[in-house]
This record gives structure tokens, C-alpha cells and sequence, in this order.
């Protein structure tokens, strides 16, 4: 290794917040990505925090509304939008040269060809999250997952379920939607903290940072349930596992993850993995409280996978037959309708034009 890139590495991760440990070893083991992770630590979301400051001061809700316009028509939709929704828009719409629609489709088919045995996986992967205390501070600051870690956890379970479908995570579709609404209310809850006066920054990060966001990606979607579902004696092909790390991919890049700190393949994501069990603060008390909401969720209060290809998924059909759907739902989404799928396309589109609600549709209040 280059004695001076490792001298700038070490300098790089010093500055990291106090709950990065381990530090010389990471460096050792993984050069400049420990430096990147480091400096995720300490970053925010600037074009999410730009535009959910001009959401927050604007007593018009004019602003809402065009984002609202946005997500369901497209920017273009949008006359003289302002800057931070333009440059928000104009990097959520943009394609990025690697993504590859086909695999998004097939990567969602194969989680959800996991049927029931999904939902062990992901009570896995939000398990996983909860071994470092700097991370879970914003989660254990809004008390959502403690106090109503139910209906918090059939939120998400509905962002999946939007997001894994076939074309989910097309232009405008409904996982699309979710996923770029999501980024918002991260940044209003970044927001928020930081306004509180008592968030640690020294020791924690900035609140909901890109570093624990990409582990988010690399770790907690991704990687935990696949090994959980292997573990558990389901064959998860190396093909189908690098698609759902490149659907994951993408849902980071609409979460406002720099490229850096996006895995390309499962193998990136299992480095990065490493790298941030191995400089982990552990677990506290929050850690606990949330470990102990999660446990208490039974099965019947997650959402059942109603939507047709969801049930399709339960009664084991086939990868093929799956594939087939993927195809012919992109030509058929905008006439579906489901209870656990939210609104259609027209729907969310007549919202936009005189009857949104400013995002985040539920407010987080508690903080
Ligand atoms: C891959 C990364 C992530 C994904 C896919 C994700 C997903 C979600 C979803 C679906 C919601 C909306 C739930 C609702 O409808 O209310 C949400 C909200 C939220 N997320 Fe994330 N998230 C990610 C990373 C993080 C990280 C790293 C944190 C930091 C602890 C975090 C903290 C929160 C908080 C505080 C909320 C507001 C609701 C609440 O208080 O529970 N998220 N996220």
C-alpha cells in the first residue's frame, strides 16, 4: 500500500465522529473506502436538506405541492419550479449509466419469491440494524419504532412491497414514489434533530448520515437477508443475489447515496459489510428498547403481500412465470388497484393537481 494514501487515510478517518472505531485496522484492511465511510458519517443529504428547508419555510405550500407534482408527473410537470426541487428532480430523474431495468425487475421477483419466509429475512435485517447505538439515535429520538412499531413497521413493509414489485421502480411508479418520498423525510427528520439542539455530533454523525444510509443499502436490505435466507435453506443463486443488490443500488441512489458507497455487486456490499462490523460502536440501551419492539411485532401485523404478484410469490410460482408478469405489469400498473398499494398512478396524479397533502404525508412529529 501507498505509505502517503494511507498516512491521508488515517487523517481522514481521525476526523470521523467518535463512534467509529477501530480505526487504524480499517484503514489497514480497506484503504480509502474507510476514509469515504468516514466522511459519510459526517454528511447529510445536501440537495434533500435544501429542498426540505424550503418546504419547511414556505407558508404557501406551494412548494409541497410542486413536489408532489413532481413525484407523480415529473419535474417537466412543473412550471418555474425552484432551485432545490429543479436540482433535487434533476438528480432523482436522472438515469445513472449503470442501471439495468431488467435486473431491478428480477432482483425484486427474487426477494419476493421468498413468500412468507421474506418477512423472517427482514425482521433479520432490521435486527441487523440495531447493533450500533450512533445509528439508531434518530429512530430512538422519533420513538416510532418503540412506541408504534407496528403500524411503523407495516409502513416500510409497504415501501418493499412498492418497491420490489415489477417495475416498481420505474419512472413515476409507485416503489419510484415511495423511495424519492422517503428521501424527503429523511431529510425533514434530519432536520428536525439537528433543530432539537441536543443531537451529538461529535459522537454520532450527522443524523440519518450517508454512511449509516449506504449500510442501510450494503447491509441491512441486502446482504443480511440474503445470508438469513440461505441459512434458512433457500437457494439464492449468485445471479439473483447480485440482482437484488443492484435493485438496492438504485433505491440508494434515489436515497441521495454517493456512488462511492454504493455497492456495484454483492461482493462491494459484503467489503463494505466488514468494514462497518468491524469499526461498529456496538449497542446501548436504545438498541435494546428497539431489539426488544421489534420482537414483540407478531406475524398478522405486517402487511400480507396482497398485491397479485405478492400472492403469486406465496404460491410458489415460478421465477419464469414471474418474469413474464414483470413485463406485462409495465404496460398494465396504472389500471391496478390494491389496498396495501397506496393510490394509483391517476390517483396520485388528480392529488397533485389541487388536493396534495405537503410530504411527508404523516408528519414526524414526535421529535
Ligand atoms: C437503505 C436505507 C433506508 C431505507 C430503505 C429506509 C426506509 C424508510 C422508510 C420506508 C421510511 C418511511 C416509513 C413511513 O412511512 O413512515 C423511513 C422513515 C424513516 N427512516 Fe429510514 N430508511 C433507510 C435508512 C435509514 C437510516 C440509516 C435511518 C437512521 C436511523 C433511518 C431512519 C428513519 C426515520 C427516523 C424515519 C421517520 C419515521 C420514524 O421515525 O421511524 N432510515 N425510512
Amino acid at each position: 500500500m501507498d505509505i502517503s494514501s494511507f498516512e491521508d487515510d488515517l487523517a481522514a478517518v481521525q476526523q470521523a465522529p467518535r463512534r467509529l472505531r477501530r480505526s487504524p485496522e480499517a484503514v489497514r484492511r480497506f484503504g480509502s473506502k474507510a476514509a469515504l465511510y468516514a466522511a459519510a458519517l459526517r454528511q447529510g443529504d445536501p440537495l434533500a436538506d435544501a429542498l426540505a428547508a424550503d418546504i419547511a419555510g414556505d407558508s404557501t405550500r406551494r412548494i409541497a405541492l410542486a413536489f408532489e407534482a413532481a413525484l407523480t408527473e415529473g419535474l417537466a410537470s412543473v412550471v418555474e419550479p425552484p432551485d432545490s426541487l429543479r436540482a433535487f428532480f434533476d438528480h432523482v430523474e436522472a438515469t445513472p449509466a449503470w442501471l439495468d431495468r431488467e435486473k431491478l425487475d428480477a432482483g425484486g421477483v427474487s426477494y419476493l419469491r421468498l413468500g412468507p419466509a421474506l418477512q423472517i429475512c427482514m425482521t433479520a435485517a432490521l435486527a441487523a440494524g440495531y447493533n450500533s447505538a450512533a445509528s439508531v439515535k434518530p429512530l430512538a429520538r422519533t420513538r416510532r419504532f418503540i412506541d408504534s412499531a407496528e403500524p411503523r413497521a407495516r409502513e416500510t413493509g409497504i415501501w418493499f412491497f412498492k418497491t420490489l414489485r415489477p417495475g416498481g421502480l420505474a419512472p413515476r411508479a409507485p416503489g419510484y414514489q415511495a423511495t424519492v418520498r422517503v428521501r424527503l423525510v429523511h431529510a425533514m427528520v434530519r432536520r428536525a434533530l439537528l433543530r432539537t439542539g441536543d443531537w451529538n455530533e461529535a459522537d454520532w454523525g450527522a443524523p440519518l448520515n450517508m454512511g449509516d444510509t449506504s449500510r442501510g443499502i450494503a447491509t441491512e436490505f441486502t446482504t443480511v437477508p440474503i445470508d438469513a435466507a440461505r441459512k434458512m435453506g433457500y437457494t439464492i443463486t449468485e445471479s439473483e443475489a447480485d440482482a437484488m443488490h443492484h435493485l438496492f443500488r438504485y433505491v440508494g441512489y434515489l436515497l441521495g447515496v454517493p456512488e462511492s458507497l454504493l455497492p456495484q455487486n454483492q461482493w462491494q456490499a459484503r467489503e463494505l459489510t466488514a468494514l462497518i462490523d468491524l469499526t461498529n460502536d456496538g449497542p446501548d440501551e436504545d438498541c435494546r428498547r428497539l431489539i426488544h419492539s421489534l420482537l414483540n411485532i407478531g406475524p398478522s401485523d405486517l402487511p400480507p403481500p396482497s398485491c397479485g404478484t405478492c400472492c403469486m410469490a406465496m404460491s410458489g410460482f415460478s421465477r419464469a412465470t414471474l418474469m413474464l408478469i414483470a413485463r406485462e405489469s409495465a404496460t398494465r400498473r396504472s389500471s391496478t388497484s390494491c389496498r396495501y398499494r397506496g393510490r394509483s398512478r391517476g390517483c396520485a396524479t388528480s392529488s397533485a393537481r389541487g388536493q396534495a397533502s405537503a410530504p411527508p404525508s404523516r408528519s414526524p412529529s414526535p421529535i
